[in-house]
């Protein structure tokens, strides 16, 4: 259980949510909560947190954080260089982040992703990681990451990442 209010209640994913209600006007992102999250889940491949409003019980959003790396010449170089030579560099990933289409435009997108940073902070002090990872699905995805100070890596521009030390200074 992470953030409780007398409606609103985070916590991770569990039997219990109506994941089938869920429509956050991206069918990948819908399907992924229903049919997948559970799953990835028990197989330790995606922890999915989800913010529950409890008086409609209904999902207002998720997102989902794994361990990760990426390479390190992705990374630019006035990074890069003063990092050890190692391929990959540990990173954690928040894969999907959604909000239903009953609450968009009130602020959940950046309570969640505020929410992602927190925990990928707080774990980091105990599992290095040199920053938080973005999959965007979209160009739309994208501006909302950048709009946070998320950075396109220079392989996939759809990939992007804050390092820590920015995050850091969040918390
Ligand atoms: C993108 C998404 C998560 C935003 O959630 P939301 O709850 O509507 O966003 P918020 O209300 O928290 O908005 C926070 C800020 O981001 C901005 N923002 C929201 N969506 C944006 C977008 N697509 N592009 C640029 N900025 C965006 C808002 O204007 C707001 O800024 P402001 O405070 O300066 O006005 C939501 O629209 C969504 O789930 N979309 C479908 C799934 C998706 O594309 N997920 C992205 C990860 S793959």
């Amino acid at each position: 259980m992470l953030v409780t209010q007398d409606r609103y209640l985070m916590s991770r994913l569990n039997d219990s949510h109506p994941k089938q209600k869920f429509c956050c006007g991206v069918e990948v992102l819908n399907k992924y909560l229903q049919k997948q999250a559970g799953q990835e889940n028990r197989k330790n491949i995606a922890v999915t947190y989800v913010l529950h409003d409890q008086e409609a019980d209904q999902i207002m959003g998720y997102y989902t954080l794994s361990a990760s790396t990426i390479q390190l010449q992705n990374l630019p170089e006035s990074l890069s260089k003063k990092l050890p030579r190692y391929p990959l560099v540990p990173t954690t990933l928040i894969g999907r982040l959604a909000v239903d289409s009953n609450y968009q435009k009130r602020g959940i997108g950046e309570a969640l992703l505020i929410d992602a940073l927190r925990i990928a902070h707080k774990t980091s002090d105990e599992v290095a990681s040199f920053a938080v990872i973005v999959d965007a699905m979209s160009e739309s995805a994208k501006n909302f990451y950048q709009k946070y100070g998320f950075i396109s890596l220079s392989s996939d521009s759809r990939k992007l990442y804050l390092p820590m030390k920015t995050i850091r200074k969040l918390f």
